[in-house]
């Protein structure tokens, strides 16, 4: 899939966010190195710590679908800012794919490129373990 089409699916995902408590809907496309893609979106929750993120949605789907080797990620937001992502998904990506791209884009469709190695550096991950 090319990236203009995956960032696409982010941003059509868009719709699909659940956010009556942030207003902040935030859409991801994951693209796996077979060409499988997965869509996530945030889902809020009334108890605000069970909200889980696009990214998190989209990786989790995947890895119980048997998928754990990603490529990219393309993250969409509606504001300003590009949409970067969280610390929690940060990390959750570089437990399966510590070599993938993440692109993060702002409300008009503007793309930040991105490795996971530069917005997690110096990382905890697997081999520690
Ligand atoms: N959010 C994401 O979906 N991804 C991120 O990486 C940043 C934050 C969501 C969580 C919450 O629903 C809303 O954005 C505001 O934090």
């Amino acid at each position: 899939m090319t990236e203009q089409a995956l960032c696409q699916k982010a941003i059509d995902m868009l719709d699909m966010a659940y956010v009556p408590y942030s207003h902040f809907p935030v859409g991801a496309a994951l693209l796996c190195r077979d060409g499988t893609v997965f869509t996530g979106c945030n889902i809020e929750n009334a108890a605000y710590g069970a909200t889980i993120c696009a990214e998190r949605t989209a990786i989790f789907k995947a890895v119980s679908e048997g998928h754990r080797d990603f490529v990219r990620i393309v993250i969409a937001g509606k504001s300003e800012d590009y949409c970067v992502p969280c610390g929690s998904c940060r990390q959750v990506m570089m437990e399966f794919a510590p070599e993938m791209e993440v692109i993060c884009l702002n409300g008009k469709g503007e793309a930040k490129h991105y490795t996971l190695r530069q917005l997690l550096p110096e990382s905890f991950g697997p081999e520690y373990l």
